[in-house]
């Protein structure tokens, strides 16, 4: 009895609990990065060396890789001209190495959380040039044989670019870009090999499971590592990062796609910065969280297929409460620090998903409402042209908050389809910068109704506030588009022109078609989305949850 008591004492002092030696192994089993071992490594970040012990075992547990939050961002480390102060980030790098953790550095360029001394300001481009080589060269050679790999350059390209085979015209108007030019990206990736050749260079950003964007980045690693075979003894870039911002709205298979796509390159992919948000003010209904660990579960999947190219999955955020996006609770362990279904659901996604069958047929029951498009061709002020046409009512939520709901009839003739919006309950406010977040009516139109997980030539989304500002995606749809707004109270009413760009119209026809509120507050933020069929919230990228209209004459 004794031996078992003591036994107990060195198995909980080991683990820091009191456990007994199933539950030492059971935990250990439990591990993420021990599940993953033969796969890829699992990383987080790591935000500071006061970072408590909870969080600091939990992070020790589960993983084997960890990347600084913040604290190598150019602002921190040289903040001031010519000054380096890499006293907080090297405590935040050899606490991570001394407790076992390899360290994926983050980030050598960027243009967010740098002075703006380094690139702006009337800086010269000879200046700017130093200025980044300089600052690539100093860091990366302090951190020489202490980190793996650098994102040597984030988030250079602009989101959803119109032509991603031109990847120069694809890169973000940001500060490096405006002082130097296209080719700031190919010295900071010479000066970050030159000072560390032995650490992976990646290339990392955000939304790559957006087809244009990936096809820009596709483009651009492409270009540079044909025009850089060998620079010591390899090419160039080394990796892509794909951030993995993502929400339960992601579609997996777009995920997937851009990983082929990188992979084909013969690059090494990691997924950078991890999280899935799925909730609202720091809270999630019990469905939330398994619908969240659905969609961990889902995209790991992905990543196992693939896992021979992959390097690293590193999570951004090991809390929810600690995450730079808490109000989602887009990680895998609550406020509390307790493992969240997301944590099951990464640890072994197959049990997960299988555990979890009923919950997915039940939401996959849930049947496409269709309806019709009757034949006429309507002067665009005269609401009454639609009389004919069939109400389909926008009043399915995609938000917690039930604000503006409303109806649209649809008309169409051999050249365009005609929608009238009425919406009711609005603030009627286009005070947010963000268009979605304005009171606007959003119509999405799959042509031939193929409903792809992705947009096509035949795809796009029109956006009319109700003081008539029109938005498209992609922007080419404005061709042809015209819309009308009268507002009466509370009430608009917003009636759009939409060409067919794809399809010859003839009755009937099937196209794939939502129509979606979107409800600002009166202090300008986004407070409800109201739509007929797509709840999956990624009608803006993913045909596949539209509703379906039928082009009919009556
Ligand atoms: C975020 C951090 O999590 C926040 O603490 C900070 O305030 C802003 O930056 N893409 C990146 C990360 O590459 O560096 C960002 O991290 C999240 C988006």
């Amino acid at each position: 009895m004794l031996k078992r008591i003591i036994l107990c004492l060195i198995a909980s002092l080991s683990i820091g609990g009191c456990a007994s030696r199933k539950e030492a192994d059971m935990r250990k089993t439990q591990s993420l990065k021990d599940a993953y071992a033969d796969y890829f490594l699992i990383g987080n970040i790591v935000s500071g060396v006061d970072m408590d012990d909870l969080r600091y075992n939990i992070l020790t547990t589960h993983h084997n890789i960890a990347t600084a939050e913040n604290a190598m961002k150019p602002q921190y480390l040289q903040g001031t001209k010519g000054v380096f102060t890499f006293v907080d980030a090297d405590a935040v790098v050899n606490k991570a190495v001394s407790r076992g953790l390899k360290v994926h550095g983050h980030t050598l360029a960027w243009h967010q959380q740098s002075p703006a001394w380094m690139n702006s300001e009337g800086v010269s481009r000879g200046d700017a040039v130093a200025n980044l080589a300089t600052h690539a060269k100093t860091v990366a050679d302090h951190f020489k044989g202490r980190v793996v790999s650098w994102d040597v350059l984030n988030e250079a390209i602009a989101d959803n670019p119109p032509n991603p085979e031109d990847w120069r015209a694809s890169l973000r108007q940001s500060p490096w870009f405006k002082a130097i030019g296209a080719d700031y990206v190919e010295i900071v990736f010479k000066a970050a090999r030159e000072a560390d050749p032995t650490a992976k260079l990646y290339y990392n950003d955000y939304n790559l499971d957006n087809p244009s964007k990936a096809a820009a980045v596709y483009n651009m690693v492409k270009d540079i590592n044909e025009r850089n075979p060998d620079v010591n003894g390899r090419p160039l870039i080394d990796g892509v990062g794909m951030q993995g911002h993502y929400s339960t709205h992601t579609n997996p298979a777009n995920v997937e796609n851009s990983l082929q796509r990188f992979i084909s390159l013969n690059v090494e992919v990691s997924v950078t910065e991890l999280d899935v948000q799925c909730g609202e003010g720091g809270k999630q209904t019990d469905d939330q969280k398994i619908t969240q660990g659905l969609a961990y579960a889902a995209l790991f999947n992905v990543f196992k297929k693939y896992a021979e190219h992959i390097g690293r999955v590193t999570m951004w955020g090991i809390d929810d409460g600690s995450s730079w996006r808490r109000q989602a609770c887009p990680t895998m362990f609550n406020d509390s620090l307790r493992p969240k279904p997301a944590f099951f659901a990464v640890l072994d996604p197959d049990k997960f998903t299988a555990e979890n069958r009923m919950f997915i047929e039940k939401r996959e029951k849930k049947e496409t409402k269709q309806s019709e498009a009757v034949y006429g061709t309507p002067d665009l002020t005269n609401a009454a042209a639609w009389s004919q046409a069939p109400a389909i009512f926008i009043d399915s939520y995609l938000t917690a908050w039930q604000g503006a709901s409303g109806t649209a009839k649809v008309l169409w003739d051999e050249n365009n389809l005609y929608v009238l919006a009425t919406v009711n309950n609005a603030e009627m406010n286009k005070a947010n910068r963000n268009a979605y977040e304005q009171d606007s009516v959003e119509i999405f139109i799959d042509e031939n109704n193929e409903k792809t997980p992705y947009y096509e030539k035949d795809d796009a989304q029109y956006r009319v506030n109700f003081d008539n500002e029109a938005t498209f995606n992609p922007s080419s749809a404005a061709e042809g588009f015209e819309s009308w707004t009268s507002v009466s109270g509370r009430s608009y009413t917003v009636s759009l022109k939409i060409p067919f760009r794809t399809i010859s119209a003839e009755e009937g026809v099937l196209i794939g078609f939502d129509a979606q509120i979107n409800g600002a507050s009166a202090q300008g933020a986004r407070q409800s989305v109201a739509i007929w069929n797509d709840l999956s919230g990624g009608s803006y990228q993913d045909t596949s949850g539209l509703g379906v209209l039928k082009l009919t004459k009556r």
